[in-house]
């Protein structure tokens, strides 16, 4: 009796060893940390929920352990298809990080500029999931409405911006936004939100800064922490006035999309 359950127990043991091995080998070819990659097979076959991640990050960041990154590799492949699209979406890895890290009490998003990248990834992140306040803008009247058509709802709001002198108006209503997302058009007027929203948002998230174009600096001179990140093809700046601590695990999670060689 006891021998038998002896051999289920090496049994199990060689087939666990086996499939590590594969996981390791397909993760070592794209150029994964195999040590994260064995954490990460340990911890999905027992089963844990996306939350569990989640939860697992907020509670240990700004750890690195070969588990933390695991977590945060599980929750980037739960979100974000790999590899990583180096260009349109290089602010959703941002995104993610910021969305979980401030978790459902953070508080209001605004999405500034709509897109299939970021628009989706909000709504099902931080309406669907986190029960939080979403307002998307464009000046595309198309854009929106096709977003609106299926998304619209109390939590997820839709503005069409006609003229330019209305983006004056966006974000007014709040004393605070948790995050908000700087993507929108005419180019020039991203520097001027920039600066008009500095004192009401606690993170902000700003794409295509691998350029000089939209003189985004003479805004962001105005947030002492900030966080450069060009991993992919295309910047994306994070950026924050009043907390430090949230801007530094931010970035921590960026960094390590960079150590741990996430295939972009
Ligand atoms: C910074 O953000 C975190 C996460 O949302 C929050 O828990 C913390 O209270 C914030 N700190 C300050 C000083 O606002
Ligand atoms: C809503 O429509 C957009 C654009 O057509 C599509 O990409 C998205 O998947 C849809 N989302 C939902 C929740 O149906
Ligand atoms: C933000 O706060 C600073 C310091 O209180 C102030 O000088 C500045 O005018 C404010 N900016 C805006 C756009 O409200």
């Amino acid at each position: 009796m006891i021998k038998n359950k002896r051999y289920i127990y090496i049994i199990i043991f060689t087939l666990l060893l086996i499939i590590t091995h594969i996981i390791v080998h397909t993760y070592a070819r794209i150029g994964i940390l195999s040590e994260t990659s064995i954490q990460f097979f340990i911890d999905t076959v027992i089963h844990k929920n996306i939350e569990y991640s989640q939860d697992y990050i907020r509670n240990h960041v700004p750890e690195s352990s070969p588990r933390f990154q695991g977590h945060w590799l599980r929750l980037i492949k739960h979100y974000i298809s790999l590899p990583l699209d180096g260009g349109y979406g290089s602010h959703k890895l941002a995104l993610l990080a910021a969305l979980i890290l401030t978790d459902k009490n953070g508080g209001p998003i605004l999405e500034m500029g709509c897109g299939y990248h970021s628009t989706n990834f909000l709504h099902q992140i931080a309406v669907n999931e986190q029960k939080r306040f979403v307002l998307s803008t464009d000046t595309d009247y198309e854009w929106i409405l096709k977003f609106k058509t299926n998304m619209s709802s109390t939590l997820h709001q839709f503005r069409f911006i006609n003229l330019i002198s209305e983006w004056n108006g966006i974000g007014n209503d709040r004393s605070r936004w948790s995050i908000v997302l700087i993507d929108h058009k005419p180019g020039e007027r991203r520097v001027l939100d920039i600066i008009r929203l500095v004192n009401i948002t606690d993170i902000l998230i700003v794409h295509d800064t691998e350029t000089n174009q939209y003189g985004y600096e003479r805004g962001l001179f105005l947030y002492p922490y900030k966080y450069h990140y060009t991993y992919l093809s295309t910047g994306t700046d994070i950026a924050s006035k009043s907390n430090a601590t949230l801007l530094q695990n931010i970035k921590h999670l960026l960094e390590l999309t960079i150590s741990m060689k996430i295939p972009k």
